[in-house]
């Protein structure tokens, strides 16, 4: 049975970096310019072609997310609503998701991270497309010790992943994108949890890959990959979506203008969607993808 491919994203977590602004809201709801966080993970789980999402929130939070984002269906999207009661670990949201994946393959991604790059979606098409196993992808950058660290061995293959090196192996770390077969809730029952506390999903991927069923794709310099769970880093993706939105007049991470060009909403729910903020740049571009 092919069941089509569910999206998870997680938009729990403490978001204690970011204090003293996160005391009081989500690190998911915070703006990346003109948009909340979670719109972007949101817009890559629709350029992937999928339209049921669980979202994962903290209790406090699951409310506000609820107001802001509703149940989907204004954007062609269904939104399942799970809680997670305390922030232990990535591939908890596995077993959270158990029930709404319910036997498909699944695309997570976390809430606080930001892609973007030219054939973007061929690059989601691709990974989804693969059967068995899962894909992750590879990213050069500077400070690989704050995330999993992809460790090769002299001919270039994957040996295993790393949480948090003391000494990175490599400058390539793992983005929080993660395509996984339908396997990965029961893997998940046996991810037993680190020194930190924490269940990893680096344990999870460890067992993909010994089963020799995990691709590290790279992600080329082409591509932009911001995590926003810094002061400085959110004021750097503001900047970033408006200079490229500003110059070219585009939108980045839209689920409106997805939703358009996917045909999962009709023009007069545009229509509908673009007038709420028509007195703003935002609305205007909704309202002008009519005219396009
Ligand atoms: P992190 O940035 O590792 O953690 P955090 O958001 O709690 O922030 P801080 O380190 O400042 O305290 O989390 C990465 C993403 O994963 C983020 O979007 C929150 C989410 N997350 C959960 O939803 N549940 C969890 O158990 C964890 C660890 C993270």
């Amino acid at each position: 049975m092919n069941v089509a491919r569910k999206g998870i994203i997680l938009a729990g977590g403490s978001g204690t970096r970011l204090y003293p602004i996160t005391q009081g809201i989500s690190k998911q709801l915070l703006p990346i310019f003109d948009k909340p966080m979670i719109y972007y993970p949101i817009s890559v789980l629709m350029l992937t072609g999928i339209r049921e999402i669980a979202i994962i929130t903290t209790p406090d939070d699951a409310d506000q997310f609820r107001r802001s984002l509703g149940d989907g269906s204004h954007w062609g999207l269904s939104f399942t609503w799970i809680v997670q009661e305390r922030p232990e670990g990535l591939a908890q949201a596995y077993l959270l998701a158990e029930d709404f994946l319910d036997g498909a393959a699944s695309t997570m991604v976390l809430g606080d991270n930001i892609f973007f790059g030219h054939d973007l979606p061929i690059v989601l098409g691709n990974a989804a497309a693969k059967g068995q196993g899962g894909t992750v992808f590879g990213y050069r950058v500077v400070d690989p010790e704050r995330y999993g660290v992809v460790d090769f061995d002299s001919d270039g293959r994957v040996k295993s992943i790393i949480e948090k090196p003391k000494v990175p192996p490599s400058k390539y770390a793992v983005t929080g994108l993660y395509f996984l077969d339908e396997t990965a809730s029961e893997r998940a029952k046996s991810v037993t949890k680190s020194a930190r506390g924490e269940l990893e999903i680096v344990t999870l991927l460890n067992m993909y890959l010994a089963d020799g069923q995990l691709d590290v794709a790279p992600m080329g310099r082409g591509f932009a990959w911001l995590d926003t769970g810094t002061h400085g880093s959110l004021l750097d993706a503001g900047n970033f979506v408006r200079t490229l939105s500003e110059r070219q007049g585009q939108q980045v991470g839209c689920p409106e203008e997805i939703a358009f060009s996917k045909g999962w909403i009709d023009r007069d729910a545009l229509r509908a969607l673009g007038e709420k903020f028509a007195k703003n740049s935002y609305g205007q571009y909704i309202l002008g993808l009519l005219k396009d």
